[in-house]
């Protein structure tokens, strides 16, 4: 899969990229990176890529030419990507939009940046993208973002194809408890049903805590979540466990 970035700050991507996951799909040959410097497709001496708003007020505004030049660039050497916009009014960013782009075979990033972008250039991309009610000074750190989150989601990226569907989000729920040595530090002790080696036993109770977990912490999760039978009698037990 390519990503291709469009930026105003390119350096911003050099060593988060370089780095761990991302690292290791470029060596795997799954994942490609095209940053590019929109100001390179600025046509004037100053290299030109915001100016002041119609209408008045504070600020200044990112120009569309550039960044359509910038596209029609991209779209010569390797066809039309899908172009998501980040952005702090687009659609939230969450695990299933993760997987979804994780199937396109080029994903276009375009990185707004100064206080506001030509309003145009909304015509020119497919969709637009927020990771987040907050507002940030550009585009560039939500396209890490986003580059991790689908990154992880291709398959072959990570040693252990369980471990993405079984963390935190995919199936709905928040991710079990996990424990490692020592079994007991402090008066923290690990729970018992994990040192038993009944692999059933630990299954099932994995499946509880994930459970119980997502109901204490983020309860808004369970209104999404399609339960098995077994989920059902395991949200019984949860629920009646608790003190009145
Ligand atoms: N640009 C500025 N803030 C942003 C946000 N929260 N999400 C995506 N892009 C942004």
């Amino acid at each position: 899969m390519i990503f291709t970035v469009l930026t105003l700050f390119p350096g911003i991507f050099d060593s988060p990229l370089k780095e761990s996951i991302t690292k290791k799909a470029v060596d795997k040959g799954l994942i490609n990176f095209n940053i590019i410097n929109i100001r390179d497709f600025a046509d004037d001496a100053h290299k030109t890529c915001d100016d002041a708003p119609y209408g008045g007020g504070p600020g200044m505004v990112m120009k569309i030419e550039p960044i359509y030049r910038a596209m029609e660039y991209v779209e010569k050497s390797a066809g039309r990507p899908r172009y998501v916009l980040l952005s702090p009014q687009g659609r939230i960013f969450d695990e299933n939009t993760a997987i979804r782009y994780a199937r396109s075979k080029h994903l276009c990033l375009v990185c707004g940046r100064y206080e506001g972008l030509d309003e145009r250039v909304l015509n020119l991309v497919d969709e637009e993208v927020s990771i987040g009610d907050y507002v940030l000074s550009g585009g560039e750190i939500p396209a890490l973002v986003l580059i991790d989150a689908i990154t992880r989601c291709i398959p072959g990226v990570l040693g252990n194809e369980q471990s993405s569907i079984d963390e935190s989000f995919s199936g709905g729920l928040l991710e079990y408890p996990q424990y490692t040595r020592p079994d007991a530090f402090m008066d923290m002790e690990v729970p018992p049903v994990l040192l038993s080696g009944n692999h059933e036993e630990i299954r099932k109770w994995r499946r509880k805590e994930a459970i119980k977990k997502t109901i204490f912490k983020r309860p808004d999760l369970m209104n999404r979540f399609t339960p098995t039978d077994e989920d059902r009698k395991l949200i019984r037990e949860v629920m009646e466990e608790i003190p009145e």
